[in-house]
């Protein structure tokens, strides 16, 4: 039982200081996918252009016709979240 308490603590410490594990189901590990057969394949945009996309779908001023899909997937991060996902994933 202990064992898998720390085993899930981890896991939440993983999952926290990486904002991006949770779009790597979509996205894929290193945002080479095109999700749901619709996004652009996200490591080929620049920085500059994930962290537009981002607050764009954040304040609805980017998108296309699935931006519903990932308005609640960054409506919860912090603009540092978003800074470090785009360095992470950009190029
Ligand atoms: C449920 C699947 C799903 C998840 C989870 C998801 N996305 Fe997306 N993402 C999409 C789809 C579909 C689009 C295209 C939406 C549109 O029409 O604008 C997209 C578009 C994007 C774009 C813009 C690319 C373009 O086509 O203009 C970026 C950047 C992006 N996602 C980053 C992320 C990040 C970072 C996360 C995690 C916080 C994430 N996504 C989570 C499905 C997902």
């Amino acid at each position: 039982m202990k064992k898998i308490l720390l085993l899930t603590s981890i896991l939440a410490c993983v999952a926290f200081a990486n904002p991006y594990a949770k779009c790597v189901a979509c996205h894929g590990a290193n945002g080479e996918k095109v999700a749901l057969g619709k996004s652009k394949v996200i490591k080929d945009m620049t920085k500059a252009e994930i962290v537009t996309a981002m607050k764009g779908y954040k304040d609805g001023s980017y998108g296309g016709p699935m931006k519903g899909v990932m308005k609640p997937q960054v409506t919860s991060l912090s603009d540092a979240d978003i800074d470090a996902i785009a360095n992470q994933i950009g190029k």
